[in-house]
């Protein structure tokens, strides 16, 4: 391989260092570039305030599950108030498009206490097989409307204030057993039956 030869019209100044044959020389960056680059030092500011720092609701992110939030209100339209029974909460618990559902309730709220995955941080891990205040399915709904240990784990009944949530997030807590995290948080209470639709 040889490097290609820069035309004698170019004042290129080679820095001296070459690798594989590519020889690297000092060139100024294009002006249409700089300007650019200046260009988007200049916007950032304005940017930041705009979809940051101001008002709610504008970034990305933000749109995004407002979306998600309509499209869901709409779909709870079809199917109803629901009923927190154990039978509801199994059935819910095998419809993948409602965990998910209930996967971004647990990820707005839970994650900085049980870990994005289930696998417990200050909380106790959910994805093992020992729970403390648990027995059967129906006792997470009652956990996380009502709360437990004086406040340790929020009453979540007033906050988070659509029902049909908190049984779409008790499914999705309940699908997390048996899973994998990444960093499990080591057994809380003790080791219960599998989940019953009784
Ligand atoms: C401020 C931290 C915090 C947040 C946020 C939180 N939890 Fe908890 N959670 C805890 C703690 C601490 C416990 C254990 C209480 C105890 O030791 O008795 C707990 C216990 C639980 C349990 C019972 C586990 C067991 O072994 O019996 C469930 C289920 C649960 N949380 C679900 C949730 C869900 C769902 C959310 C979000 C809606 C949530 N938690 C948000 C701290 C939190």
């Amino acid at each position: 391989m040889t490097a290609s030869t820069p035309s004698a019209s170019h004042k290129e100044v080679a820095l001296g260092h070459a690798y594989d044959g590519i020889r690297e020389y000092d060139n100024p960056l294009p002006g249409w570039w700089k300007w650019l680059f200046i260009g988007t030092l200049v916007i950032s500011p304005a940017y930041l305030m705009y979809f940051h720092v101001g008002a709610d609701g504008r970034s990305i992110e933000e749109q995004y599950l407002a979306a998600l939030d309509a499209n869901t209100k709409k779909k709870y339209a079809q199917i109803g108030d629901l009923t927190p029974d154990a039978k509801t909460l199994v059935e819910y618990m095998g419809k993948e498009e409602w965990l998910e559902v209930g996967k971004s309730i647990y990820k707005v709220n839970c994650v900085s206490c049980h870990g994005s995955d289930g696998g417990g941080v200050i909380g106790p891990n959910l994805c093992d097989e020992n729970y403390k205040h648990i027995k059967q399915i129906t006792d997470i709904v009652k956990v996380i409307n009502e709360g437990v240990a004086g406040g340790a784990m929020p009453a979540w009944a007033t906050r988070i204030g659509n029902k049909n949530d908190i049984i779409m997030v008790s499914a999705y807590v309940a699908s997390l057993r048996g899973s994998k995290p990444a960093k499990p948080k080591g057994p809380d209470g003790s080791p219960i039956a599998p989940w019953s639709a009784d």
